[in-house]
């Protein structure tokens, strides 16, 4: 299970996604480890966020467009270069540092996940729910070679 982050840069691309999943990758073939599960976020095609908050779509995007690219990289590598392995992507929104809920998870295979009306449902999910669905996803063969958008009821 990954969660690994790396700083946005504003004026140049960023590698440190699809470089750190390129070793994980080699790494698990060569020891012969199947399971993987890995925390990207919503809108990693940017071109998603157009129903998202004013904020969102006109300061948070562009401010982070760096990380939101290389981890869309890296979706597309898993996608495209590692059939041969049980991977997940997990896309949650913004994190809050709050305890766990028993709050219903709730899922879409998309870069977010719509209400009725095709809005994102939230902004935001406790760090403590993301792993709890993470840690769900591990028993559950729906999730293979699946890519996730998560948030709380
Ligand atoms: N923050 C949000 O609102 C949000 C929303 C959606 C998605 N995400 C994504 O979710 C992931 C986790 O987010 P976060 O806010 O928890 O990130 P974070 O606080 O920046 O944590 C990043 C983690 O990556 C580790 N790391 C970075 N470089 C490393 C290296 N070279 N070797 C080993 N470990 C390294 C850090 O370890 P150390 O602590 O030891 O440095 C840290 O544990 C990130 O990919 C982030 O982009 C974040």
């Amino acid at each position: 299970m990954s969660c690994l982050g790396f700083p946005y840069k504003m004026f140049s691309s960023i590698s440190e996604y699809t470089n750190s999943m390129k070793a994980i990758v080699g790494a698990m073939r060569q020891s012969e480890v199947k399971r993987l599960v890995v925390m990207t976020s919503w809108y990693t095609d940017t071109s998603s966020a157009q129903n998202a908050s004013f904020f969102v779509r006109n300061f948070l995007i562009p401010l982070i467009k760096s990380v939101l690219n290389n981890m869309f990289e890296m979706e597309q590598y898993l996608e495209k270069e590692c059939s041969d392995l049980n991977w997940t992507v997990v896309r949650p929104p913004g994190l809050q540092n709050v305890p766990v809920t028993d709050k219903e998870i709730l899922t879409h295979e998309g870069f977010f996940v719509p209400d009725e009306k095709g809005y994102p449902f939230t902004n935001t999910v406790s760090r403590a729910d993301v792993s709890r669905f993470m840690l769900s996803t591990l028993s559950d063969e729906k999730w293979t070679r699946k890519l996730v958008a998560m948030c709380c009821k």
